[in-house]
């Protein structure tokens, strides 16, 4: 199982923390080529290596972290997804406005979904800041992850990449139930939980 990123700031450097600390080699792509990301890829060592977005797109579990205005122009072109695993990390709000997007009724990752036709969509990763979200272990506990989707076999595989990162995983069920950890209008975003055994 290979894995890699599409976005490397906040939340996609994070995330690649997370997949180099847990022994697991990543791949990393952002929107001005691999050179501009020399410095993340020193910083992640020898597991991580930066790519081009189409090769990313390649990966077994595809993480797509990128502001939510540049997503479709940022996967135009990809695919056929083939049924790889695009985990959905976004929410329909940026800077510097704030003002959320108009998602016509649809939950951010059903809009997210109809962009990458064919690959089986997990949302997750969405509901902490990158501060929390590097810390999976917290207070003697783990930290619980929400994810969501419509495949049960592509929540299972997320599921267990959450489990080795080290949080708590918790399904929530559906896209359509994801919303529940949606930036903003869900009552889940930023609720930091910590599971004890
Ligand atoms: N930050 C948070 O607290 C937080 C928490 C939860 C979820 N999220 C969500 O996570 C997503 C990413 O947020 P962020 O805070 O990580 O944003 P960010 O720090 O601004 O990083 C965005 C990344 O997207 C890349 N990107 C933009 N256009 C691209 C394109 N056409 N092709 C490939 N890559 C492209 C950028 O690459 P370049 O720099 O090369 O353009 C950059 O690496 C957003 O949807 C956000 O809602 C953020």
């Amino acid at each position: 199982m290979n894995i890699s990123i599409i976005g490397a700031g906040a939340i996609g450097a994070a995330i690649a923390h997370l997949v180099v600390k847990a022994g697991l080699n990543v791949s990393v792509a952002n929107s001005r080529g691999p050179d501009s990301l020399a410095k993340l890829v020193a910083e992640l060592g020898p597991l991580a290596q930066a790519v081009t977005v189409q090769q990313a797109s390649e990966a077994d579990i595809v993480f797509l972290a990128v502001n939510w205005s540049k997503i479709a122009k940022a996967v135009e072109g990809l695919g056929p997804w083939d049924s790889r695993i695009v985990v959905d990390t976004n929410n329909p709000i940026e800077a510097p406005l704030f003002k959320p997007f108009d998602l016509g009724g649809k939950t951010s990752s059903q809009v997210v979904a109809e962009m990458v036709p064919g690959a089986r969509l997990v949302k997750a990763f969405n509901h902490l800041a990158p501060p929390l979200l590097v810390n999976p272990a917290a207070e003697g506990g783990k930290r619980v992850l929400f994810y969501a989707g419509e495949d049960a076999e592509a929540k299972s595989q997320v599921a267990e990449l959450i489990s080795q990162l080290g949080f708590y995983g918790l399904d929530l069920g559906g896209l359509q139930q994801g919303r529940l950890a949606q930036f903003p209008g869900g009552p889940l975003p930023g609720l930091n939980l910590v599971k004890h055994n």
